[in-house]
């Protein structure tokens, strides 16, 4: 892996961050490329020394020349697209939202195209999808119509549609990967947060209330990570979209599963709200790509973060202002 260069935009998010400590884990080259240079995130799960394996970059997505000579000029061979806005950003402004979204993912494209670039990886999402109301067959597998109900999700159709028309006028391949609730250490933006923010707070001890209800598919951000780095790995020679799924689970069968670990934990959550996707959703696709799909079993996981949480809040490490809504 050693002769493979990464490259990660959106690094500083949740999930760019799990990436980045996978990749420096295993010694390969990682560009970590973002709107700043300041780790965060990163810093809640990498020490000292990994973050300065790592080679920082600022990289505006939607500049197509910037984009174009990072990737040709850092001999980039592997590229992993997290950068985007989410649902309540693209809300509040659809002009950012698209060129974020829709213009930086052609703009990967593009620089791999011009680099030479087999396939690379890039995220979309579940919200590509409708509600459960618009599919009879379940689980609901990767050749399910998409029917977005949100201009983000409009913006992840459009990648996975670009995907396919690069893949097959120009022969750049592709996986495009459908997270749906991310949860881990960093992960501390959008609605879907709820999950990450309860086990925080079960941890620091405080009242929290989880702004979904009904089933939900979750995966661990350092599961989602691995998948990604083995998608970038894998070479494509067509555009291929997955979905993800681990572990899928009721919200009351979460927070209990979190009130066994923590006995005084005070999380709610919203008995009314549907989660507005489909929950039971077939991986089978990211099961051909990468034989075994990464799993780590929704307590080990609690488990785990708790620990992280409890090292950070000890540290001073962590702002539990995340936790106002
Ligand atoms: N976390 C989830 O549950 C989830 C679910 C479905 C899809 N996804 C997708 O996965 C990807 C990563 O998710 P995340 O949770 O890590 O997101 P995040 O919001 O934590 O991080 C996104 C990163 O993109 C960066 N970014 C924004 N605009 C940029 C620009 N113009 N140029 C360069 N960087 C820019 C931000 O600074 C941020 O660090 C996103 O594309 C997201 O839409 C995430």
């Amino acid at each position: 892996m050693q002769c493979e260069t990464y490259l990660v935009t959106g690094a500083l998010g949740c999930i760019g961050a799990w990436v980045l400590k996978h990749l420096v884990e295993r010694n390969a080259k990682a560009i970590a490329a973002d709107l700043n240079t300041d780790p965060v995130r990163p810093r809640l799960i990498m020490d000292d020394g990994q973050i300065g394996q790592v080679d920082w970059q600022v990289l505006d997505i939607t500049d197509t020349e910037a984009v174009k000579a990072l990737v040709a000029e850092a001999g980039v061979t592997r590229i992993i697209h997290l950068a985007g806005l989410q649902i309540p950003f693209c809300k509040a402004n659809p002009p950012l939202g698209a060129a974020v979204n829709v213009v930086g993912t052609v703009n990967m494209f593009e620089a791999a195209l011009a680099s030479g670039m087999s396939s690379l990886a890039y995220a979309s999402s579940l919200a590509a999808l409708g509600p459960s109301s618009a599919y009879d067959s379940w689980p609901v597998g990767d050749d399910a119509a998409p029917d977005p109900r949100t201009l983000y999700g409009v913006y992840k159709v459009a990648n996975e549609q670009t995907a396919s028309v690069y893949a097959a006028d120009s022969g750049v391949g592709s996986v495009g990967l459908r997270p749906c609730v991310v949860y881990g250490v960093g992960r501390d933006q959008g609605v879907t947060a709820d999950f990450a923010k309860a086990i925080l707070a079960a941890v620091a001890g405080m009242p929290f209330h989880i702004r979904s209800g009904g089933i939900i598919p979750m995966q661990h951000a350092s599961d989602v990570a691995r998948m990604f780095i083995g998608c970038a790995d894998a070479d494509m020679d067509e555009a291929r979209v997955c979905n993800m799924r681990n572990d899928v689970i009721s919200v009351p069968d979460f927070v209990e599963r979190l009130t066994t670990v923590f006995p005084d934990a005070r999380i709610t959550y919203n008995v009314d709200e549907e989660f507005p996707f489909p929950a039971d959703l077939g991986d089978e696709g990211l099961k051909e790509i990468l034989g075994d799909v990464p799993h780590t079993p929704l307590e080990d996981a609690i488990l785990q973060d708790a620990a992280m949480y409890r090292d950070l809040l000890d540290r001073d490490q962590i702002d539990l202002e995340q936790l106002k809504q």
